[in-house]
């Protein structure tokens, strides 16, 4: 390290040997008089030779630049471009008439100083380094770049600023500076200060700026594109009908950019054979045969390509007379009687099974019903002579079964979907009050409160969920947490590594590995005065959105935006407040809250750019919000929300912002709510392919036909049905 250090000292000395750092204590022009001499310099310049005022170029470095240049000029008698001793020596004497101090130092230092090729002369370029005035420079077509990369893959971002002896470039992401924050994906910046990012996701998606240190006035955008190849599916896999009937295969794809999505029969394009009988609808996402003849048997492969892959599946047709049972007629049967596709609505009365299309009631597991592995009842006798329940939340484990909290039990009961039993009951710390499932690690989070003052609320994690039975509980050492957000996973993000826990009313949100459950950072939210409410999350560009609260009672405060690749605060979102909402593609961003008329409707480029779609007022404040895939558009979305006062339901369609009401619902459930209860009037979806709604009324459930966009139906006779869970394919 001293090594180098001296060498670096001789190098800039030049063939000086009496480098100002080590001065006979004789020398009288050390360094801080030397600068002094080139300030004095200057501002004789200035005052000799006046820059044009007004000019363009009111730049202070491009000012000081045309200054050390005229200077220069007057300096070079011969106009050689070299400036030597003489013509140093020269002028010299003329400076000493002007009676300024020059501590000792003379034009001649600097040669001493600042003759980097130790020539004996100073070129124009040593000139501007010994005046500090450096030539950088960015070409125009440079100053925005765009590079396109596929996620997985690793890329470089060089740095388009160039000059002499530039200074080390400073990368920015968001205005957030990235050098120095020891990433784990953005690594290393190379010899060239070029930026490395390692296996680029989609939440690097967004804008890169480059700039020398000190120079912040010229930067270079680079913005990165993230390419993601399709990811399908397709519903259903098989199929039998009647002949006569409609049929409608469909097929979801998800990819950037957006994948186009054709049919093959039987290997034959489909998209020629189109025909009253036989049509494409949301541009390819649905196949549908008008009525069913039995030459439409076949194998229907649906194929989705984009600019970087492409992806296929196959959805199966089989026409049959009901008289007569093939293999897959009877496999068929099988699964049209299986217990997937159903809503389980916890309710005062047990658990009820609905099956969403014809309205029905499956399976209604009373309060009496026992639990499999302990023969207790699964909502014991109270005090009070009745015997109900009370639920919290639940959450459905990978459709084959559902974990829910009984908060007055301190416990949290497995519901086997294939049996459609409570299957045992896990005993947690009191008053169990938010589930939620992490898929990654196959982790339940059990967050309980203590008592219902919240005051002892610790985290819990059930592992190997998916197993049933045998699992186990591990109690996290989280303390003062009383909320918590896992982000969800997608067709195209299928792990995720991090959650984050905070403290309602404690300005900061802290990092933590899903898998471990450690601790791995605190983000403070203190300078914005954020006490956060709720979080979201979008892959796309990699923002959390945070609901905040301030201390004092302001009108609702803005959203903060968190970036995931930096964990920094970017700013508050807009001067959108509200539950942040993000659609399952994590393309629209829907803010609303329970005591303000405002919604807000926003949308992820594919550029990582947030922006802004619809600033609605709605009639009242939004309780529950669901997301609804378009049956007219493909990769479209509507919203339904449930208002907290009124019996109707707003929806919403993204596209186009179109607006309506459902009318006809009846009154929200009324109180007295459970303080641990999750919005009064719930609104679930039923999934990639759902086309149902579920909301809960005082005494019965509503079911929402999103195809149709009307009431489907009311299942009456169910009280306080405000947990609900749907289970898709089992
Ligand atoms: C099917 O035909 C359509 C229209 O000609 C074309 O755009 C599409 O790429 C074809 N699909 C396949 C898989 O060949
Ligand atoms: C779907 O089709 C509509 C109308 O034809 C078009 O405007 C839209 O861009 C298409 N969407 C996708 C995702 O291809
Ligand atoms: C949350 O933070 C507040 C303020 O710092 C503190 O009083 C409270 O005890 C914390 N909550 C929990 C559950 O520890
Ligand atoms: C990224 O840079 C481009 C080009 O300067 C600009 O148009 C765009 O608004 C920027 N995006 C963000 C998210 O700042």
């Amino acid at each position: 390290m001293h090594l180098s250090f001296v060498i670096l000292t001789t190098a800039l000395c030049g063939k000086c040997h009496e480098c100002p750092h080590f001065t006979d204590e004789g020398d009288p022009c050390t360094m801080a008089a030397y600068a002094h001499l080139k300030k004095v310099l200057l501002a004789l310049q200035t005052h000799r030779k006046p820059l044009p005022k007004g000019g363009s170029n009111q730049d202070p470095l491009p000012q000081k630049r045309l200054l050390v240049e005229s200077l220069f000029k007057d300096l070079d008698a011969d106009e050689s471009g070299h400036l030597s001793g003489s013509e140093l020596a020269q002028h010299g004497t003329q400076e000493q008439e002007l009676d300024e101090d020059l501590l000792g130092c003379s034009l001649g230092d600097l040669l001493r100083f600042d003759d980097y090729n130790s020539d004996g002369s100073l070129t124009l370029r040593e000139f501007y380094t010994a005046f500090q005035v450096l030539q950088l420079s960015l070409a125009p077509e440079e100053r925005v770049r765009v590079t396109t990369v596929t996620v997985g893959l690793s890329t470089v971002l060089t740095c388009a600023v160039r000059g002499d002896l530039r200074p080390p470039i400073v990368w920015k992401r968001n205005g957030l500076t990235l050098n120095f924050l020891d990433l784990e994906d953005i690594n290393d910046f190379g010899e060239d200060d070029s930026l490395y990012i390692t296996k680029v996701t989609t939440v690097h998606m967004g804008n890169y700026t480059c700039h020398a240190l000190g120079h912040e006035e010229l930067f270079q955008t680079h913005v990165l594109q993230v390419n993601v190849p399709p990811v399908i599916r397709v519903y259903p896999e098989s199929q039998a009908q009647e002949p006569g009937v409609a049929a409608s295969l469909r097929c979801h794809a998800e990819g950037i950019p957006m994948p186009r999505i054709s049919w093959l029969k039987n290997g034959m394009n489909v998209s020629t054979q189109m025909s009253k009988q036989l049509s494409l609808l949301a541009n390819g996402s649905e196949l549908r045969i008008g009525s069913v003849r039995y030459e439409d048997t076949g194998a229907y492969t649906c194929i989705a390509k984009n600019d970087v892959g492409v992806d296929e599946d196959i959805s199966s047709l089989f026409i049959e007379d009901s008289a007569r049972k093939t293999l897959a007629n009877i496999l068929w049967r099988e699964e049209g009687l299986s217990v997937g596709n159903m809503f389980y609505v916890f309710a005062d009365d047990g658990i009820v099974v609905v099956h969403p299309g014809d309205c029905e009631i499956q399976r209604h597991l009373k309060p009496t019903e026992k639990i499999f592995m302990s023969y207790e009842d699964i909502c014991p006798q109270g005090e009070e002579s009745s015997q109900s329940c009370q639920w919290a939340s639940a959450v459905n484990v990978r459709n084959r079964y559902i974990y829910v909290a009984q908060p007055t039990l301190s416990r949290v009961l497995v519901v086997d979907v294939q049996a459609q039993k409570v299957l045992q009951s896990i005993g947690v710390d009191p008053l169990p009050a938010k589930l939620s499932y992490d898929k990654s690690h196959d982790q339940v989070w059990v967050l309980s409160w203590g008592d219902v003052h919240k005051s002892q609320p610790s985290l819990q994690v059930i592992t190997e969920a998916s197993t049933g039975q045998g699992q186990h509980l591990i109690h996290t050492p989280f303390a003062g947490v009383d909320d918590f957000f896992i982000p969800p996973t997608n067709l195209i993000i299928n792990h995720i590594r991090f959650g984050f826990i905070f403290n309602k009313s404690a300005p900061a949100i802290h990092k933590v590995d899903l898998e471990t459950l450690m601790l791995l950072k605190s983000i403070s939210l203190q300078s914005h005065g954020c006490l956060p409410q709720a979080m979201a999350h979008t892959h796309l560009g990699g923002y959390f959105f945070i609901q905040c609260q301030q201390s004092h009672a302001t009108p609702a405060a803005p959203q903060l935006l968190v970036d995931s690749v930096t964990d920094s605060v970017v700013g508050p979102n807009g001067d959108i407040a509200g539950i942040p909402h993000t659609s399952p593609d994590g393309r629209f961003v829907v803010s609303a809250a329970a005591n303000s008329p405002q919604l807000h409707v926003q949308e992820i480029s594919r550029w990582g750019e947030i922006q802004p779609l619809y600033g609605l007022r709605v009639p009242q404040g939004i309780s529950g919000l669901a997301f609804q895939r378009s049956f007219t558009e493909g990769n479209q979305y509507s919203v339904y929300a449930t208002l907290e006062t009124e019996p109707s339901l707003l929806f919403l369609e993204l596209s186009t912002g179109k607006t309506g009401l459902l009318t006809d619902l009846k009154a929200p459930p009324e109180g007295p709510a459970w303080p641990w209860a999750e919005p009064l009037r719930v609104l679930r979806d039923s999934g990639l392919f759902g086309q149902y709604l579920l909301t809960p009324a005082q005494e019965s459930l509503f079911l929402i036909n999103g195809r149709q966009n009307a009431l489907q139906c009311e299942v009456s006779g169910i009280k306080r049905g405000t947990t609900v869970v749907w289970v898709g394919e089992v």
